[in-house]
């Protein structure tokens, strides 16, 4: 049994590296829905068919455990995948998502205004609003969409990031703390500290390794039933050579593989 990542790009693997770096020892499968991204501007139904499309591809391909690294697949499907699907479906495998993880980390650095930056549907759903106001009422939340910056990750084209991301800052320059709330945001967690160096600056992939490191430590039923033999596979649902070159600047050596999603056919 295979521990599942499921991105609606190539972003997510940022986040399956810090699992690899913190956890070798289990086999991943990676899911990079690549046909259909972006999700950010896709309606709510849109985002929940694709992505339970790829949680019945991760499930039919031997995965127990299944995270969720697309923070806006999180925001509008965690709730029903978890709550509905899961026990209809496959009552045995869990499925856990970025968003609670990343809450935890921006209540214990302890400031009061918080900014946060992702998709427009995760804007939309103020799923981190909602979420930190539920544990600490008294914090503000600003919460900015920026659209404009996976496309140009997937592209692989930095040269305009800096002053794309100065214009989307500007509006939280007093915030103490800034969630980037998008699995691609790690990428420019630099800039964002160039931007705002007096910021905590919170990225999901310098705590992820570690919450989920924690989590299997909580579940030893789960961790019990996870295979051990350092497998690693990725898959994409729309392959072309930038992809795999975007791929291989996240993880060294990597290679894609083409899939179709039942949402293809
Ligand atoms: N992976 C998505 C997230 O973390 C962002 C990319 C997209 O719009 O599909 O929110």
């Amino acid at each position: 049994m295979k521990i599942g990542v499921f991105d609606s790009g190539l972003g997510g693997l940022v986040i399956t590296k810090a699992f690899i770096d913190t956890l070798p020892q289990y086999d991943y499968l990676y899911l990079g829905d690549t046909a259909h991204l972006p999700y950010g501007e896709k309606t709510s139904g849109r985002i929940l068919k694709y992505t339970l499309d790829a949680m019945k591809w991760l499930i039919k391909h031997d995965c127990k455990l299944i995270i969720i690294a697309c923070n806006t697949a999180t925001s509008i499907c965690l709730r029903y995948i978890q709550q509905k699907f899961i026990p209809a479906e496959a009552p045995d495998v869990k499925v856990l998502g970025v968003v609670i993880p990343t809450v935890e980390v921006a209540l214990a650095g302890g400031e009061k205004h918080i900014g946060v930056i992702a998709t427009k549907a995760t804007v939309e759903s103020h799923i981190y609003q909602t979420e930190l106001k539920k544990i600490n009422p008294n914090i503000s939340v600003a919460e900015q969409a920026t659209p404009q910056i996976v496309p140009l990750i997937e592209s692989n084209d930095f040269s305009d990031m800096e002053k794309v991301l100065e214009d989307y800052l500007l509006p939280l320059k007093n915030v103490e703390s800034l969630i980037l709330g998008c699995t691609h945001y790690p990428l420019i967690k630099d800039y964002a500290r160039k931007i705002l160096p007096n910021c905590h600056i919170i990225s999901q992939d310098e705590f992820m390794g570690e919450k989920l490191a924690d989590y299997l430590r909580r579940h030893p039923e789960i961790e019990s039933k996870l295979g051990k033999h350092q497998k690693q596979r990725f898959f994409v649902s729309k392959i072309n050579p930038q992809a795999q070159l975007i791929a291989e600047r996240l993880i060294p050596h990597i290679l894609l593989e083409q899939t179709t999603l039942l949402s293809q056919c």
